[in-house]
């Protein structure tokens, strides 16, 4: 954590300033933050302040991204796929984010605010599960990102700190989205922008979800074995099935494994390999998560009811971008 994180940061229960006690004086490594209204005390471990005491249901994703930390970044692996993600999602290119700053809400490892953070003006990061040690690893350094592990629904940052706040595959895993996502927009300032991907509610039943019936919360190291087991059985049918004419390509979503080999996207930049590190992730992703809520273009327009300019900057994107009105 870099000390002058005290200025920006607040406490989360009643959003008094934070006071900082450590020994170091520019990285703190060890120390509190201590609030000066109600006098909540708040530590920093490894670097990284921590507003709550436990990762709760996400501690899945704290396992996934601990294993995978540095799977899914661009520059780590030479691609554009963030990049590209970011500007199907918001129209936002990184270089737009230039004397911005931003909030990335559920940063997991940092896969986004690899491609920000060298063009914003400050990046705030937070997630609730031990993911944000692997973003401290690979981002926290960096004198205009601050990382905090934090909760959505109770995040230590002050009213219209941002310019432009994103939660990417997040709130759709939380007990509640429609109050994750709305928990945000007190995050935004008057003008600013806020952006929103989920996964898409499909109207044909997923086999996905029969398979997370048994899955959905399971236990480590029981799910990484299950998902090393299973995923290159379900990732060879998939590739059978993908062989099919005409049919392949539609047939193969039904297999509930993250295969990306007929993807037109930037994910083709990935070699083969990296696709299948890809699909273990992923599937890790998809199957043991405990909660995953997919949603409709009907529910995002209704969580940002009170914003203005909403819009879908790519129509086969579950995402939406809005203002916050002035
Ligand atoms: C699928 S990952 C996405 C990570 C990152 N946004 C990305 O796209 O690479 C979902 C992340 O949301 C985090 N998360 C889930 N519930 C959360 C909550 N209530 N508050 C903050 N983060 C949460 C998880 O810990 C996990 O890292
Ligand atoms: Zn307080």
């Amino acid at each position: 954590m870099h000390a002058n994180a005290q200025e920006i940061v607040v406490c989360p229960g009643c959003r008094g300033s934070l006071r900082l006690h450590a020994s170091e004086s520019v990285i703190i490594e060890t120390g509190t933050l201590e609030c000066s209204s109600c006098g909540a005390v708040y530590p920093v471990r490894r670097g990284v302040p921590r507003f709550v005491s436990t990762e709760s249901y996400a501690d899945t994703f704290g396992r996934q991204w601990t294993r995978w930390a540095r799977t899914q970044h661009d520059s780590l692996n030479e691609t554009t796929i963030f990049r590209g993600r970011m500007q199907r999602y918001t129209g936002w290119t990184p270089e737009s984010m230039s004397g911005k700053v931003v909030v990335d809400a559920g940063c997991g490892p940092g896969g986004f605010i690899d491609v920000i953070e060298e063009h914003a003006k400050l990046v705030i990061g937070f997630d609730l599960s031990c993911a944000i040690d692997a973003a401290y690893e690979l981002h926290g350094r960096r004198p205009n990102v601050h990382l905090a592990q934090a909760d959505i629904f109770r995040s230590p940052l002050p009213d219209g700190v941002a310019d432009r706040v994103y939660t990417f595959g997040v709130v759709q895993h939380t007990e509640d989205p429609e109050s994750a996502f709305r928990s945000l927009i007190r995050l935004v300032r008057p003008g600013g922008e806020i952006a929103v991907w989920v996964y898409r509610r499909s109207r044909i039943p997923q086999p996905l979800y029969l398979v997370r019936r048994f899955t959905a919360g399971m236990s480590e190291p029981r799910a990484t074995r299950f998902i090393e087991w299973y995923v290159p059985k379900a990732y060879r049918v998939s590739g059978m099935v993908g062989r099919v004419p005409v049919l392949g390509r539609y047939l193969r979503r039904l297999i509930p494994v993250a295969d990306y080999r007929d993807r037109r996207d930037e994910r083709r930049q990935l070699s083969s390999e990296q696709m299948f590190e890809w699909a273990l992730m992923d599937t890790h992703d998809m199957l043991i998560t405990r909660y995953t809520y997919p949603q409709r273009w009907e529910d995002l327009q209704r969580w940002m009811r009170d914003l203005e300019g909403v819009r879908r900057p790519t129509p086969s994107e579950m995402a939406a971008v809005a203002t916050k009105p002035a």
